[in-house]
């Protein structure tokens, strides 16, 4: 079961719980290659991160042969690629930001190319919110979910910093 924590009109609405059994609807995915989807996200437009030695892992859920873009995560390299085609983003000059959320400017780069004003973005490995963050101010709606109660409860705090 998934429980909202904290929403705002129809903007965000950031939910506590297993992602996997989310039943609404979005525009576009942001996953890592390994957990279960919800079946009606699985053939969405979809942003996949992760290590390269799980790469074979994400071309099997996207279908397509991934491209690795950019060193950026604690050193490694790490996949970025949507289902359609292959990202075409130029990251390899972004850090990590400790401890392992996603710098704001690689969500803003990926929403440049892949998001529009007024899209749906799903995150369901939330963590602080940082896809939610950047998604509010392009103009785009955002729906988060963790399984980590405190992970939803940051992410309430730093959505609308
Ligand atoms: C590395 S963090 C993501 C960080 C995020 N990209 C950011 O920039 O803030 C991964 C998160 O996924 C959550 N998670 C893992 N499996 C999950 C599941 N099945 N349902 C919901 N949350 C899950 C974990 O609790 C963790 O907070």
């Amino acid at each position: 079961m998934l429980n909202m924590v904290s929403h705002k009109l129809d903007l965000y609405a950031l939910l506590h719980g297993d992602s996997s059994k989310f039943t609404g609807d979005c525009d576009l995915v942001f996953t890592n290659p390994y957990a279960p989807l919800p079946k009606q996200l699985q053939n969405k437009p979809m942003l996949i991160c992760d290590f390269t030695e799980r790469k074979a892992i994400a071309e099997e859920r996207c279908g397509t042969t991934l491209e690795t873009v950019s060193e950026w995560y604690n050193g490694k390299n790490s996949i970025w690629s949507g289902n359609v085609k292959n990202i075409n983003v130029d990251l390899s000059d972004l850090m990590p930001d400790p401890p392992g959320w996603f710098p704001e400017e690689l969500v803003y780069r990926l929403l440049r190319v892949y998001g529009k004003p007024g899209f749906i973005v799903w995150d369901g490995f939330m963590g602080r919110g940082t896809v939610g963050k950047v998604a509010l101010r392009m103009g785009m709606k955002f729906i988060g979910i963790d399984k980590i109660l405190q992970r939803v409860e940051m992410a309430a705090g730093y959505v609308e910093e």
